[in-house]
């Protein structure tokens, strides 16, 4: 018998299931590659990017790590909200005449870290709503900080949270007639899975019940570069959402950063509690308690990206994954599937009417040695569908495409 402490197993914790979904799919294809030694394994799973970080981005942030290295460039613990420059720059280029001032902006190590700071701000006392299917981390988190009941095997949902059903049946936006009153709304829009992005009416419904049922919505905006058109990129656009309404952002997924580690929340101080006391000044003590600011380096290839050479090199870096995704939705429409999202967002959504989605993961997986992500790991709505990301090469996007039309010809 090996040695075990005395300490129980945190009860919230054991609560969950298998474990996260993308270390799951990671499993996975770790087994698939030993079955298959020789196979060219190609991943459109966890959404990690794949493409090089533009030059002017590393540029500044090796620039900045060489000055690490003399006296005047030193640095040590910076401001735990991020650097005042950076704040500044995030809210003119994504908040410019939305009234969003530097102050209500907290720059991170990325959206993740911030949606389980979120948690652990509101507690585990609070409700909370998610869009089903959604980004895991979301109901991992409420999970963890014990914001649920028990997980329910029969309905795959756990107690004491509202799932939001978000299909094609209501165009991926939830009936809010049907939802009950929480005290927080975790809502993505470009969404991850789905793929969907709210439009302005949608948003102002979102707002309004907010609004009606003096809810806060966590609005994650970490794909808003990818919306074109009128669509909504921060939920700032929607006239009262400063009262209502918190936005977590990213640079993860425009300028390759997803191991660099930079991205920022935005809490207003319109949104207040139900004293009265403002929501951004207890968030600025989280962050202070528990964080100690974002890596210096990152912050300097932050601001490389705001400026007019990096903003110009991020739109390219996205509007080369959304070819990706152009490629990915035509191959399945051509194959005759019915296919959403890959409009504004690097994920397509293909529906597989009546059959299990973790069956046509392992199925594409062992037919095709491509890894996709099953569904119905994003809620009980995402049965039936498979994600398919578009951070590849190009080349391994057309190859998988044509593996797919060999499959399902
Ligand atoms: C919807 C959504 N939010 C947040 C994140 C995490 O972003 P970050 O890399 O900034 O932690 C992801 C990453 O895939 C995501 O899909």
């Amino acid at each position: 018998m090996s040695y075990k402490t005395k300490v129980s197993r945190n009860g919230n914790i054991a609560k969950l299931q298998a474990g996260y979904l993308f270390p799951e799919i990671g499993r996975r294809k770790a087994a698939h590659m030993l079955k298959y030694p020789d196979a060219q394994v190609i991943s459109l799973g966890i959404g990690d990017t794949t493409e090089p970080i533009p030059e002017v981005i590393t540029s500044a942030m090796a620039k900045r790590a060489l000055g690490l290295s003399t006296i005047e460039g030193y640095t040590g613990y910076g401001a735990e909200q991020g650097e005042k420059q950076l704040r500044a720059q995030l809210a003119s280029t994504f908040y410019s005449n939305l009234g969003i001032e530097e102050d209500d902006i907290f720059v991170s190590d990325g959206a993740k870290s911030d949606i389980s700071r979120l948690q652990v701000l509101f507690g585990s006392n609070v409700t909370m709503a998610v869009q089903d299917p959604s980004y895991p981390a979301y109901v991992d988190s409420s999970v963890i900080i014990g914001q649920t009941g028990e997980f329910q095997k029969d309905i795959e949902k756990f107690g004491n949270i509202e799932y939001m059903k978000c299909t094609p049946e209501n165009d991926f936006f939830p009936d809010l007639s049907k939802v009950s009153r929480t005290d927080i709304i975790f809502f993505c829009s470009p969404n991850n899975p789905t793929g969907s992005a709210a439009s302005r009416e949608q948003l102002t419904k979102l707002v309004n019940f907010a609004k009606d049922n003096g809810s806060i919505i966590i609005y994650d905006s970490a794909y808003a570069m990818y919306v074109s058109g009128d669509t909504p990129k921060s939920i700032f656009e929607i006239p009262g959402a400063k009262e209502v309404a918190i936005e977590t952002a990213s640079f993860s997924k425009y300028a390759g950063f997803t191991g660099v580690r930079l991205g920022w929340t935005v809490v207003p101080k319109e949104l207040k509690y139900s004293d009265g006391f403002p929501v951004a000044k207890d968030f600025n003590r989280i962050v202070c308690t528990g964080f100690n600011g974002a890596s210096n380096i990152a912050q300097a290839g932050g601001l490389a990206c705001l400026s007019p050479e990096g903003l110009q090199a991020m739109h390219e870096v996205v509007g080369f994954y959304k070819e990706n995704t152009k490629i990915i939705v035509d191959t399945f429409t051509s194959l005759g599937f019915t296919v959403y999202g890959g409009i504004h967002a690097p994920y397509v959504w293909v529906h597989f009417p009546g059959r299990s989605s973790w069956d046509v993961f392992s199925e594409i997986l062992e037919k095709t040695h491509v890894v996709t992500t099953p569904g119905s790991g994003f809620g009980p709505a995402g049965e039936g569908f498979v994600r398919v990301s578009a951070f590849g090469h190009r080349n391994n996007v057309l190859e998988a495409c044509r593996r797919f039309k060999e499959l399902y010809k």
